[in-house]
């Protein structure tokens, strides 16, 4: 039987990743949903893929467009994702993140059959301190600590909620900070790549003490397909790969990777660091205890070092098509107007 998947926020970073993840798949019909053209996937053009321009905030287009489909399982990925963009204006975060997620919600109460899985992120749990062993774990305290996890905390509180009050197929999702090809160059690993790329100084918020704790997008989609499959109707899972870093140490790291491959001298590119004044808010450290998914564990394999060099690679090969995009874009440019050259 034909399965049918709603996929929402696939012109972005991680869902246009888990929509190749679903392509490994026979006898299925992915709906890739976005308010954004799907530049990459469109150009896969591959005939298990339809795409459907919308606003997750328009319930009655939404209301419409799943009537219509009818999938089997719906993940939602669509999302004002930039932490700094939400600090400087929240709207757009509280109107995707809480009411985008309460549409589908709404919707679902008239359509019990469907699966529902909601992405969401750790920073739900705010932060914690440096050089603890403490984890964010299922069950620890929701504590956001700026627009953009706030509002992720509500849509995820929503899903909870009408699991308990409605009796609906959902599931919910907590994954670490991503990296991988096609991440936007506004997130730091790319920003880090193509600044030094284009020999331009790399900003680095307050002491660069703050850790993440790093997974590889695919390793990530792997997962989640996992877990739309397996997970138990009402549960969450804790996605992360175990690798906590400081900003520092992982900015280091991609400087030394692009010495060798660029052969320029590691402290010509180390000197472009700039650190800046720290961001508003900025959480010490994310770090997961993924014991929740260890049971989808056993054949994913991580190796940050591959993963990084793949990404390091994907930039060097894209960076004209990047540089490209980021001219044209005027937040990038407003926020990053002071980083010249060094
Ligand atoms: N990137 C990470 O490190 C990370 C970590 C944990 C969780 N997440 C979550 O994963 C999801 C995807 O993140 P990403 O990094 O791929 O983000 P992204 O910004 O690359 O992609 C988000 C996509 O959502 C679309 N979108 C935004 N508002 C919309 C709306 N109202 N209607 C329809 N589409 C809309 C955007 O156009 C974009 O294509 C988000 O929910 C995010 O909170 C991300």
């Amino acid at each position: 039987m034909m399965q049918k998947h709603l996929v929402t926020g696939t012109a972005g970073f991680i869902a246009s990743h888990y929509v190749e993840e679903l392509l490994k798949l026979k006898n299925i019909k992915i709906y890739c949903l976005d308010k954004k053209k799907n530049n990459y996937l469109e150009s896969l053009k591959n005939t298990k893929l339809s795409f459907i321009k919308c606003d997750i905030t328009n319930l009655k287009k939404l209301k419409n467009i799943i009537t219509k489909i009818k999938p089997n399982y719906i993940v939602n990925f669509a999302a004002e994702t930039h932490v700094d963009k939400s600090i400087e204006d929240s709207k757009n975060f509280i109107g995707t993140n809480i009411k985008g997620v309460f549409n589908f919600l709404e919707i679902l109460k008239k359509n019990k059959n469907i699966r529902f899985l909601q992405v969401s992120t750790d920073e739900v749990y705010g932060s914690l301190k440096l050089n603890d062993k403490k984890k964010f774990k299922i069950g620890s305290n929701y504590s956001p600590n700026n627009p953009y996890s706030a509002s992720k905390a509500s849509g995820d509180l929503l899903v909870k909620s009408y699991f308990k009050t409605f009796n609906l197929d959902l599931l919910l999702c907590n994954s670490s900070n991503n990296f991988g090809e096609r991440q936007h160059p506004e997130k730091l690993i790319p920003l880090v790549i193509n600044q030094a790329l284009s020999k331009k100084r790399i900003p680095i918020y307050g002491t660069g003490k703050n850790v993440r704790d790093w997974i590889y997008v695919k390793n990530n989609c792997k997962i989640i397909k996992k877990i739309l499959f397996k997970g138990k109707p009402g549960s969450q899972f804790l996605i992360g790969a175990n690798n906590e870093i400081s900003n520092i140490t992982l900015v280091k790291k991609i400087l030394k990777v692009l010495s060798k491959k660029l052969s320029i001298k590691y402290k010509n590119l180390e000197k472009l660091i700039d650190y800046i004044e720290d961001r508003k808010g900025h959480d010490l450290r994310y770090s997961i205890d993924n014991s929740s998914i260890k049971k989808f564990l056993k054949k994913e394999t991580f190796n940050f070092k591959n993963e990084i060099t793949r990404t390091i690679d994907f930039n060097i090969s894209n960076y004209k098509e990047i540089k490209k995009k980021i001219t044209n874009e005027k937040w990038f440019n407003i926020k990053y107007k002071n980083l010249d050259t060094r």
